[in-house]
């Protein structure tokens, strides 16, 4: 039986265009979702859009159209385009506006409250209608500028709102101890650490009772039993994880797909490690596998945000330097888990010394050598022993990686088998070996060296560069789909054992940073 690996992405608020950070989350969950096929995973991605509430409400009728319209041409225009820009191969795409959505949030809400954590009452609280949450008196700051002598939420620097309402509430403050138990038996359900130990301290110091339904205005699922409420947009958001995976309708998919692993940035893993898991709870669910907190790609060291005007869009990237290698960047610049600056600079370098320099450059010298040594045919020799124990290393370090979504660490195996391929021609130097009849097994077993590492290298970029990885695959003699190939397996890949020609992959650039 193949492993299960169902992997998700948060569903992204439609109330305006997509900017790097988001793209970063899309890419991240790509790259493990991609790995875990390459293993032979019975592997589920899914993705979406987060449609309801007051955020979206507001921002359609700014723009004079209905919240409908707003995110269907916001879906359609922007968020779908995205996924195709970066090459993400999601299996499935969940709207909230979806009716099998919202058919999937009324049963889950009928089957708490026959379980008796549904209850009505009063609530007075301080919203911020960006993040779609009350907050406490901890999550806000003094502000400044336009809101100078107010206290503003720390994450959109704008004042939160005082809502009092009659409400239905979850009783989440039942759930601490059981929350608390989880994350001690299985400490790799929130991850990486610091995030863990952030939520654990959140629940040690008491859970309140979630206000899960408002009814000042419409945009929104309406709770079953009240139809004069509609569901608290989190709430219901965090469902999309089973609603896509036919909770509720379809059994038989639902065991097959459920429990997922949810990849989010850390500014939301208190929802995803805290309330959602409670909600499982409460409904009898298995809890999801993984929780995993990245961290924020920042300018001028604030979260990018489009609210503050801080947002790149992928594209201004991906029309410079492709996509193959925005995702290379993301993936291997920031350890992923941690915030990450991002700057034109850095980019244009890595981009020049890694990829141009570094992979780009091997894979057309070790190709030119095949031809002209050995007229295409790749020496049909064993890699010499310490590159081949290089390769193997690398394999079982990346594919290690991944398990702990350490996606850098493993782009970095990947790439210290290119590093030392360049190494190793300087010390070997072919074309000196190519100059004595003697040495004709020895430059065989450096050529064949070269392109056995780089072919594993391909196999262990895939799921970063698929186009890319594939063009270097095929131009070492690899037959098929370079992503049909097994991953765990990369160090014994066999080709044809011919090479044929490489296009240029990483061309060089002049102007990294685009006028606009
Ligand atoms: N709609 C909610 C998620 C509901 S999931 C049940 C939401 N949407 S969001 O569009 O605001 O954010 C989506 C994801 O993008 C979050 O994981 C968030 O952390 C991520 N990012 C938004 N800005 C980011 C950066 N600057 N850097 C990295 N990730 C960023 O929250």
């Amino acid at each position: 039986m193949p492993e299960r690996f169902t992997v998700t992405t948060p569903i992204y608020y439609v109330n305006d265009v997509p900017h790097i950070g988001h793209a970063y989350n899309e890419v991240a969950t790509d790259v493990l979702a991609r790995w875990h096929r390459m293993r032979g995973d019975d592997t589920w991605m899914l993705t979406g859009t987060d449609e309801h509430g007051q955020k979206i409400m507001r921002t359609a009728a700014a723009n004079g159209v209905s919240p409908q319209d707003w995110t269907d041409r916001l879906v359609e225009t922007a968020w779908i385009p995205q996924l195709e820009l970066l090459n993400i191969a999601n299996d499935d795409f969940i709207r909230t506006t979806d009716e099998r959505h919202k058919i999937g949030v009324r049963i889950f809400l009928e089957r708490l409250k026959e379980a008796g954590y549904i209850y009505h009452g009063e609530f007075e609280g301080q919203y911020c209608v960006g993040c779609e949450e009350y907050k406490t008196p901890n999550d806000l700051v003094p502000g400044t500028g336009e809101f100078e002598g107010q206290l503003v939420c720390a994450i959109h620097s704008r004042p939160v709102e005082t809502v009092r309402e009659a409400n239905y509430f979850f009783k989440l403050s039942e759930f601490g101890d059981r929350l608390l138990a989880l994350y001690d038996e299985r400490p790799d359900y929130v991850q990486p650490e610091h995030v863990r130990n952030e939520v654990r301290q959140f629940v040690k110091q008491g859970l309140n009772d979630l206000s899960i339904s408002r009814n000042t205005f419409d945009w929104g699922i309406k709770v079953p039993w009240d139809e004069t409420h509609v569901v608290y947009v989190w709430f219901e958001a965090l469902l999309n994880y089973i609603t896509a995976n036919g909770y509720g309708v379809d059994d038989e998919r639902f065991e097959r797909r459920w429990p997922a692993t949810h990849i989010v940035g850390k500014d939301i893993a208190r929802f995803h490690a805290v309330i959602w898991p409670a909600m499982q709870m409460a409904a009898g669910l298995p809890i999801s596998d993984h929780v995993f907190g990245h961290g924020w790609l920042l300018v001028g060291g604030e979260k990018m945000s489009k609210s503050k005007a801080t947002g790149i869009e992928p594209r201004q990237i991906t029309e410079v330097f492709g996509v193959d290698a925005f995702r290379y960047y993301f993936m291997s610049a920031i350890a992923f888990g941690s915030d990450g600056s991002f700057s034109w600079e850095d980019l244009d370098a890595r981009y020049h010394s890694e990829l141009a320099n570094g992979l780009g450059n091997l894979a057309s010298r070790v190709i030119a050598m095949v031809h002209k040594y050995c007229d295409g045919v790749v020496p049909a020799v064993d890699a010499d022993d310490d590159i081949q124990s290089l390769v193997t290393d690398a394999v079982g370090r990346a594919d290690t990686a991944i398990d702990r979504f350490a996606i850098d660490e493993a782009v970095d195996a990947a790439m210290s088998i290119v590093e030392r391929l360049n190494g190793y021609i300087t010390e070997q130097a072919p074309w000196v070996l190519a100059k004595d009849d003697a040495q004709r097994d020895r430059l065989a077993a450096v050529l064949a060296s070269n392109v056995h590492g780089i072919g594993a290298a391909a196999i262990l970029l895939a799921p970063v560069m698929p186009e890319s990885a594939q063009k270097l695959w095929a131009a070492v003699g690899g037959e098929g789909d370079v992503l049909a190939q097994p991953i765990r397996e990369a160090h014994a890949w066999q080709g044809t054992g011919r090479v044929s020609t490489v296009p240029p992959l990483f061309p060089r650039i002049e102007q990294a940073q685009p006028a606009t």
